[in-house]
């Protein structure tokens, strides 16, 4: 006789964890994720490609990642490439053999979603081709591939990692594909097809066993009390639909993109926000505590503020706790990193954006259209700098006293505790 089944399904717990940047990238996630996936069973990657350049530095020696989870480091780790970010393999493979150079080797530890998007060098093409027409107007992308990739995706003409399975029919879609954009008149570029095709036929086999179900994986993993840690790409001021749009990239980078770009059920989770003590972007498009001074000129030297991924330099100025707070909202941030605490170490007087004025009124949250982001000025508080060396400081409650209230003001704005306070580039560099 059947019987119904009484056991209890095993619930999920919150030994899911995720690193979000606040702001619009390159806030320091990758050092965070280093340091915590130390004791994580998964790294995992949601979104975004290699338009992402997460930085670690361990002894001197810098490693900056773009498309391998930032858990790679720790030999127990497994890292994870979701099913929401899109791939380019080439590139990935220069990745995974740059690691193995150093002594890091990702045999069994490396899951490629096969249901991730391969991202291929028509879409960088195509990226590049987009922003030369729109010439003054351009959103000053990575040149990845990422949008184009994306919009393939949500058009239904993309290819899958999960393809690459059938060398055959991945081979007559990926014909089929090329053929397609080869006949979009005026591009000027054409694509051997046979080519990419042969290209595309050895990479296989060189992600052989890593291209699976990793949502089953990480469901399994967390059914089984393993830690995960969701590694954000990007930042959330940079979210397709919650960013400065259209100066955004092409990917959900907050916090709910989690569940859809891994493939596990929405459940609670611990929200770690990154935010710099500071606020930079690289790229176009609004940015409303910029500095285009000697300040603006000071935070990018002392910073290096320079891209991981194109070494642009990185426009600079004070911390935004307006666009930070709508971040921390969208997100759930329940703990805060500050980073680059040590970069301001120098500063008689810091400044911070409390409220905004909109067209005469004053506004404490991000308006929706373009138009308005680039009427918005800031209204700022200023707080006394600390000017002494907190490199060496490990615990909080050690930092000079201003450099406390700083944090204190910060925590107090966006109701969010600072967990970590970051006065370094090393991976040690991390006061907590
Ligand atoms: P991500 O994209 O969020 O991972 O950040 P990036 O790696 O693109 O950029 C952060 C940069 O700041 C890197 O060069 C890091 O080495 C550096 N960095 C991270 N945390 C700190 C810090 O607390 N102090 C200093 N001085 N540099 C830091
Ligand atoms: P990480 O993960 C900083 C920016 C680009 C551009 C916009 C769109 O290192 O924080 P895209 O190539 O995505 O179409 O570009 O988004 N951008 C980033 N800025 N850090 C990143 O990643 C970024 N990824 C994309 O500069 O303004
Ligand atoms: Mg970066």
């Amino acid at each position: 006789m059947n019987q119904p089944n009484t056991s209890k399904p095993k619930l999920f717990s919150t030994r899911l964890t995720a690193v979000i940047g606040l702001n619009w990238g390159d806030e320091g996630k990758g050092k965070l994720v280093d340091i915590l996936a130390s004791k994580s069973q998964f790294v995992a990657r949601f979104g975004g490609g290699a338009n992402a350049g997460h930085t670690i530095v361990v002894k001197g020696q810098k490693v900056v990642l773009h498309q391998l989870p930032s858990g790679v480091l720790h030999p127990q780790t497994k890292n994870v490439i979701g099913n929401g970010c899109v791939v380019h393999l080439p590139t990935l493979i220069e990745e995974i053999e740059e690691l193995e150079k150093i002594g890091v080797n990702l045999t069994d530890r490396l899951f490629i979603s096969d249901r991730a998007t391969i991202l291929f060098d028509f879409h960088k093409e195509l990226d590049g081709l987009s922003e030369s027409a729109l010439g003054t107007k351009k959103i000053g992308t990575t040149k990845r591939g990422i949008g184009p990739a994306y919009a393939d995706r949500v058009n239904r003409r993309s290819l899958r990692m999960g393809d690459l399975a059938n060398l055959e029919t991945f081979a007559a879609k990926l014909r089929e594909r090329l053929e397609e954009v080869n006949k979009v008149k005026g591009l000027p570029f054409k694509f051997d097809i046979e080519r990419e095709i042969t290209l595309y036929q050895d990479l296989a086999e060189r992600l052989e066993g890593m291209i699976c179900d990793t949502s089953a994986l990480l469901q399994e993993a967390l059914t089984d009390g393993k830690t995960v840690l969701a590694e954000g790409a990007q930042g959330s001021l940079l979210d397709i639909e919650f960013g400065t749009f259209p100066f955004v990239t092409s990917s959900t980078t907050t916090a709910g993109n989690i569940f859809s770009g891994l493939g596990i059920p929405p459940q609670n989770f611990n929200s770690i926000g990154v935010a710099k003590a500071y606020t930079t972007r690289v790229g176009e498009g609004p940015f409303t505590t910029e500095l285009l001074n000697e300040t603006g000129e000071k935070l990018r030297e002392v910073g290096a503020e320079f891209g991981a991924t194109t070494g642009r330099p990185r426009r600079c100025g004070w911390m935004d706790l307006v666009a930070t707070k709508y971040s921390a909202k969208l997100n759930g941030t329940t703990a805060l990193n500050l980073t680059k605490l040590d970069v301001l170490n120098d500063f008689k007087e810091i400044q911070v954006c409390t409220k905004y004025s909109l067209d005469g009124e004053e506004i404490e949250t991000l308006p929706a259209t373009i138009e308005e982001l680039e009427r918005v000025e800031p209204i700022f508080e200023t707080l006394p700098g600390w000017q002494t060396d907190t490199s060496a400081v490990k615990n909080i409650s050690e930092l000079p006293e201003n450099a406390k209230a700083y944090i204190k003001f910060i925590e107090d704005y966006l109701k969010v505790p600072v967990n970590w306070v970051g006065v370094g580039v090393e991976r040690e560099a991390m006061a907590s």
